[in-house]
């Protein structure tokens, strides 16, 4: 996955650079490095670990520079240390490189520069094409710019480069394809990362790169390229994202900044599209489509990880409320699959970053077949929200913690009110249910607050658990999707087994594992399902586990029957899952602070999965 920050303008480089990678750490911490160009020639310093620590290693350094590449790395190929650490030197020493994504042919490109004499002082795929850029260059007698398109015409696989040339030293070499890119221009400077976060206190005016494009970048110039040489315009956009969203805010980290942000991130997703009272949802980006959803024979939607529980839970809902077929699917499978595409399917990718590789392709092929794609996404101008057909913006700001929380609330808002709007227009519910639903949906952000308030004790239930080796998450309905991301956020954070489960199903296998020292989390909110929940709960009790329950306010029933409960107000089962998943978000913090782990960064993850 990988963060690429790149300068190149009048200012000092390093510090940028550094400001920038932090920034960009979210995407991965395996290791650091920068390339400045100063007096000393192109200088590289890399280790291992995460930004702080290559400050600490470098200080006293010869740091000046006007211009500099930098990395912080999820490793693919070859395992995190100082030697595979980005950016790379070339053989002959000229060219630094950085690169973010996975060369597929590297291993026949390294065959080849094998014969010709090369040798590879790391196991990296980018090492690899950064070589065979530098062996075109020297073959061909040709530049830099000219080599690198060559050599792109050969890979396979998925990138963004970054490249800076000893003897061209205020110049950067990028290019693109699959992962992601934005240049930041500003009066005789640029600014170039992996998303705008590095360069928001110095421009709002940005570039998004495309597929196969190639930009070279000067203090006050900017060229864009297709591979085939031809010249592009630039189309710079402005960006409407403020230094404070990226920030803190005097949270102890952002994942808890994060989950107590969700009032107002549902509320900003629904404001402007939501009026309960005159009953209207408004959804622009939507609105060309909606015969196309109404009259669909099927609407798949195509996610990964939390993304792809939220796809779940909006199964039920549109079913329920619009009489549609939807089919949930693992992006990473239906992309190989060769699935069955009709005419009248609609495609619903839903991505908080909207850089997620397999949703990417999914919607790519699923395109080409045909189909009309909506995306349900968080990253304005990300590459998923770019290759939709159409769509609609959770608007739930930047979620930095790697562990997804007010990004998956965001998704549901987003999906309901879209399943609301078909649904009526369709017929498929009444007047009245419609009219209540927009006002339960309206009432969330309320709730949710409510929710945050009353969440004092999970604190204390993370201490009496975290010691806990398995939990069970279980749940039906609506609430079954929340038991697999309560146990996903565990799982991710806390570094603890959990499962989740249909809770009836649990008697088909799972209900061995129970045992007194097992902790079994339902989610057991007060709808449909509730008295076959309180059966299942029951059924845990009596084999001794430990219940404990996210339950509705004054459910004095699955109060008795639980260990320990979690409490959210009331509300219809359909919009419930934007409540009972609040605390499920919390005790996987809790549990993982007091287990001393680094909740937004946690170990082996990326927060954009921009490699399949
Ligand atoms: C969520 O906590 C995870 N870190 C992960 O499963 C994530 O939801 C998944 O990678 C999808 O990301 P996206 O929403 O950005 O596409
Ligand atoms: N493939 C490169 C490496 O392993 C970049 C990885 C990435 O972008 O995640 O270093």
């Amino acid at each position: 996955m990988c963060g690429i920050v790149g300068y190149t303008g009048p200012r000092e480089a390093y510090p940028i650079i550094i400001k920038g990678l932090k920034r960009l750490e979210y995407r991965g911490y395996d290791s650091t490095g920068v390339a400045l160009h100063n007096s000393d020639g192109l200088k590289i310093f890399k280790k291992k670990g995460k930004v702080a620590e290559l400050e600490d290693a470098i200080i006293g350094k010869n740091l000046h520079a006007t211009v500099g590449i930098g990395h912080t790395r999820w490793a693919t190929h070859g395992e995190p240390s100082d030697r595979n650490a980005h950016p790379h030197r070339s053989a002959g020493g000229k060219l630094a490189m950085i690169h973010n994504g996975i060369i597929e042919n590297y291993i026949q490109l390294k065959q080849e520069l094998t014969n010709k004499g090369y040798i590879f002082t790391s196991e990296t795929d980018t090492e690899v094409l950064l070589n065979f850029i530098e062996e075109i260059r020297k073959n061909n007698q040709c530049y830099l710019e000219e080599a690198v398109r060559v050599a792109l015409k050969r890979v396979t696989g998925a990138y963004v480069i970054l490249i800076l040339d000893e003897d061209n030293p205020d110049t950067i070499i990028a290019a693109r394809k699959g992962s992601p890119l934005v240049i930041g221009v500003a009066k005789g400077e640029h600014f170039l990362g992996s998303d705008a976060s590095p360069m928001l206190e110095y421009t709002k005016e940005v570039v998004y790169v495309n597929d196969y494009e190639l930009a070279i970048v000067k203090p006050d110039q900017l060229i864009l390229k297709n591979l085939g040489n031809e010249k592009i315009t630039p189309y710079v956009q402005k960006l409407d994202l403020e230094l404070a969203a990226i920030e803190k805010g005097g949270y102890d980290h952002f994942m808890l900044k994060e989950i107590f942000e969700q009032p107002q991130t549902i509320y900003d997703c629904l404001r402007g599209r939501l009026d309960a009272e005159a009953g209207t949802i408004t959804m622009s980006g939507i609105q060309q489509y909606t015969e196309q959803i109404v009259n669909a024979n099927r609407i798949i939607m195509v996610a990964c990880g939390t993304s792809w529980h939220a796809g779940l839970v909006a199964e039920y809902i549109f079913e329920e409320l619009c009489r549609i077929n939807v089919e949930v699917e693992y992006a990473s499978e239906f992309r190989y699959r060769n699935p069955v595409i009709n005419k009248g399917d609609v495609i619903i990718a839903i991505s908080q970053s909207g850089e997620t590789a397999d949703t990417l392709v999914a919607i790519e092929n699923a395109k080409q077949k045909g189909a009309i794609i909506l995306g349900v996404v968080n990253v304005v101008g990300s590459s998923i929200a770019r290759t939709s057909h159409g769509g609609a913006y959770t608007h739930a700001g930047p979620e930095i913690g790697v562990a997804s929380t007010k990004a998956f609330t965001a998704q549901l808002a987003v999906l309901t009110m879209i399943a609301l709007k078909i649904g009526y227009i369709k017929g498929t519910i009444s007047e009245e249910r419609y009219r209540h639903l927009l006002n339960e949906l309206q009432q969330i952000p309320e709730k949710a607050a409510w929710t945050l308030k009353h969440s004092g004790k999970i604190k204390e239930l993370a201490e009496k658990y975290k010691d806990a080796r398995d939990f069970l998450y279980l749940g039906r309905g609506y609430n079954f999707p929340v038991a697999l991301e309560g146990a996903l956020k565990l799982k991710e954070i806390s570094y603890l087994h959990a499962e989740g489960y249909p809770a009836a199903e649990m008697k088909h296998g799972p209900i061995a594992l129970v045992e007194k020292t097992l902790p079994v989390v339902f989610v057991a909110t007060r709808d449909a399902w509730h008295e076959k929940v309180i059966s299942n709960m029951q059924e845990i009790k009596a084999r001794k586990g430990k219940v404990v329950a996210v339950i509705t306010e004054g459910d004095k029933t699955s109060e008795q029957l639980s260990d320990d409960v979690m409490i959210v107000p009331e509300a219809d089962e359909i919009v419930a899952p934007m409540l009972s998943v609040v605390p499920l978000q919390l005790l996987a913090y809790y549990i993982g602070v007091a287990k001393g782990y680094d909740v937004d960064k946690p170990r082996n993850l990326a927060k954009s999965v921009t490699v399949e």
